[in-house]
């Protein structure tokens, strides 16, 4: 089990200047085993100011996350294959984008290992949209969970985790607008909840107004390092 995360948000639909930003999702994952670039946001441009802002080099990445094929996801893929030509990126389905821009799309189905301790819940629909989202494990701790916009359901994403590896320790990313009776079973299964992207307004403030001490606040450029202390 990996004993520490970073977690490093490079866009989230809320800003924080100078670091630019827009509708998207990008989350840039540091263990002491690993290191992921899980989903590229919208735009080339924003993802190559924001990488340098925040320091981050992207020579050292082992590999590369793609939760679902919307263009806020996948459209910065095209600066990383610039920089990080042949970089295997694990995707839901079969690509038609991100060979062409010179990465190399490995295509998941069932859940399975990754990385060492990092595994994809593997393929889940709804909404007409194939998805897979992220679970580490965290030595002592439980694991963590990386969504990208949950069309299959947060809850049910949650859940399959659970089903997976056992406890949760947080989860992050895009939640897409979940009701609240959504957000009480993720608030159930999870010591941290961080939702973020399309979450929506809403779903930061009933997280913030009722579950206190499990919420944390996400914008672009956010860092987060696990285990909590
Ligand atoms: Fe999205």
């Amino acid at each position: 089990m990996v004993k520490w995360i970073r977690l490093m948000v490079i866009n989230d639909n809320k800003p924080n200047p100078p670091l630019l930003n827009d509708w998207g999702w990008s989350i840039f994952i540091e263990t002491d085993k690993w290191i992921l670039l899980y989903d590229a946001d919208t735009e080339p441009r924003i993802m190559e100011n924001n990488i340098k802002a925040l320091g981050i080099d992207l020579n050292r990445v082992n590999a590369a996350f793609l939760s679902h094929y919307h263009a806020d996801h996948y459209g910065g893929f095209k600066y990383i294959g610039k920089v990080r030509k042949g970089l295997t990126v694990y995707v839901p389905e079969v690509d038609n984008i991100l060979r062409k821009w010179d990465l190399n799309p490995i295509t998941v189905n069932d859940s399975r290992e990754i990385l060492e301790d990092a595994v994809t819940t593997g393929i889940m629909s709804g909404m007409g949209v194939y998805e897979h989202s992220l679970i580490v494990k965290l030595s002592g701790y439980g694991s963590v969970v990386v969504v990208g916009c949950s069309h299959p359901g947060i809850d049910k994403i949650v859940k399959r985790s659970h089903e997976l590896l056992g406890d949760i320790y947080l989860v992050i990313g895009g939640f897409h607008g979940p009701s609240r009776q959504q957000l009480d079973i993720v608030a159930r299964y999870s010591r941290y909840v961080c939702p973020a992207h399309c979450s929506g307004d809403e779903a930061r403030h009933y997280m913030s107004v009722h579950y206190r001490d499990k919420y944390c606040d996400v914008r672009t450029g956010t860092v987060i390092n696990l285990p909590i202390t």
